[in-house]
């Protein structure tokens, strides 16, 4: 009995042993194996925290299925991890970084972040049937809606030149679901926004930028000029094609122009609007660049800008971001013709001004409806 009992305890304490042993291993490989999950895992969850706010029939509109959202950046991250032991090191890497800070991109670097953002409303179809002269970009935020209206009846009226195609676009990130869901009646409306998932912040406005230019490289590359603008914006678009950039026709292939601003120095002092670290941007001086307020590019040059986001550091600014594209590119902006086309702030109206100028900035949507209707009244008494 005791002899049995002994052997059986030996062997007791020995499958003890084993079982903790194995079981070790097993965690082991378990952990191991899932760590690299784990980090996906939160990667995902802070991605869907951001499409949480999306209805889902947004979703269903975007020009990628919401399900695709992950698979071209893994795809590709899956070979290099085959083909290259330091790409291996630095897929771990950036899975780590991503997931735990850069939350909506995260297995993508730096740079390619600027571009994984995808649309939740898109127009893809503008451009099958025509090809726009002018594509207006217009920035804006969800409850702006009554700028968008005042833009529609005024200036940003496609028609505004007989026999010239324009279209207008006016830009959004995402907010609330609420927001969402009035946006996406104002689009089945009006058919002139588009929208990508990225957080509709100051901070983010490089990334509506690009997104814009993205649209029309993707689905509308034909199109003569381009301008982008904001909408506190008084843009005279009759004078524009007119005067500005019919002339030009033929469309020369790299054309930029604005209110053109040099050597302008980053602000250092964390107080400012414009505020820009050391560690962001190094450089004592910007390069040139036209102000955000309203540029105007020829299309061509959209896709050569979206194309170099991919080598240009992001930085929020977006005009002096564009600028830092085009210089990527080696691609000169011009002064525009005349000094006065272009102004930074609000020109005092009256018509005859107003007649002959392209932008002025801080204008209410009340007065872009007055404004525009004496400039209509008024055309042609104060000459050309
Ligand atoms: C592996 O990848 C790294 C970074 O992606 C690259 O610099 C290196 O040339 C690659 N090596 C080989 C053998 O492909
Ligand atoms: C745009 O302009 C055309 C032609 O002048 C006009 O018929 C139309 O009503 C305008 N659209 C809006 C929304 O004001
Ligand atoms: C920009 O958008 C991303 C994606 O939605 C968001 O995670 C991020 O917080 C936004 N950045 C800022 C500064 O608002
Ligand atoms: C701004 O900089 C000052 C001095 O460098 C520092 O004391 C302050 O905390 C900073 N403020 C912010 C909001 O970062
Ligand atoms: C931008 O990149 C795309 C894809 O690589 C390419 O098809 C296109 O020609 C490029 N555009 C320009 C202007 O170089």
């Amino acid at each position: 009995m005791t002899r049995y009992r002994r052997y059986f305890l030996i062997s007791w304490r020995c499958s003890m042993m084993c079982i903790f042993l194995i079981g070790s291993i097993c965690f082991l490989g378990i952990y191991l194996f899932f760590i690299p999950k784990t980090f996906n895992y939160f990667a995902v969850l802070a991605k869907i925290k951001v499409k949480e706010n999306i209805d889902l029939s947004l979703m269903e509109r975007s020009a990628f299925p919401a399900k695709e959202y992950d698979k071209p950046e893994t795809a590709k991250k899956t070979i290099s991890f085959r083909s290259n032991v330091s790409s291996f090191k630095q897929f771990l890497l950036n899975r780590k970084v991503g997931g735990l800070t850069v939350n909506a991109a995260p297995f993508a670097s730096e740079l390619n972040y600027i571009q994984s953002f995808r649309f939740v409303i898109n127009e893809r179809d503008i451009c099958n049937e025509i090809t726009p002269f002018l594509i207006l970009l217009i920035a804006t935020k969800a409850d702006e809606k009554q700028h968008r209206e005042a833009i529609r009846k005024t200036w940003g009226n496609e028609s505004v030149v007989p026999g010239i195609k324009v279209v207008r676009l006016f830009m959004l990130g995402v907010n609330s679901k609420e927001q969402n869901e009035a946006l996406l009646r104002e689009s089945s409306q009006y058919h002139d926004i588009i929208q990508q998932d990225f957080l509709d912040t100051y901070k983010n406005l490089t990334l509506k930028t690009i997104m814009g230019l993205k649209w029309v490289a993707t689905y509308c590359g034909g199109a003569n000029f381009v301008m982008k603008t904001d909408s506190d914006v008084f843009v005279n678009t009759e004078y524009l094609i007119q005067r500005l950039l019919r002339p030009l026709m033929p469309p020369p292939q790299y054309y930029f122009t604005g209110y053109l601003l040099r050597n302008g120095q980053p602000h250092r002092n964390n107080e400012s609007k414009w505020y820009m670290p050391k560690e962001v941007y190094s450089a004592e001086r910007y390069p040139d660049f036209c102000s955000g307020t309203g540029y105007v590019l020829s299309g061509t040059l959209a896709s050569k800008i979206v194309n170099a986001s991919l080598k240009v550091k992001y930085i929020y600014l977006e005009d002096i971001y564009v600028a830092l594209c085009l210089k990527q590119e080696g691609i000169d902006m011009v002064p525009p013709p005349k000094n006065d086309l272009f102004n930074l702030y609000k020109v005092p109206f009256s018509p005859c001004t107003y007649n002959r100028l392209i932008t002025s900035h801080g204008i209410y949507p009340n007065e872009q409806i007055t404004y525009w209707e004496t400039l209509q009244s008024n055309k042609y008494v104060c000459g050309k």
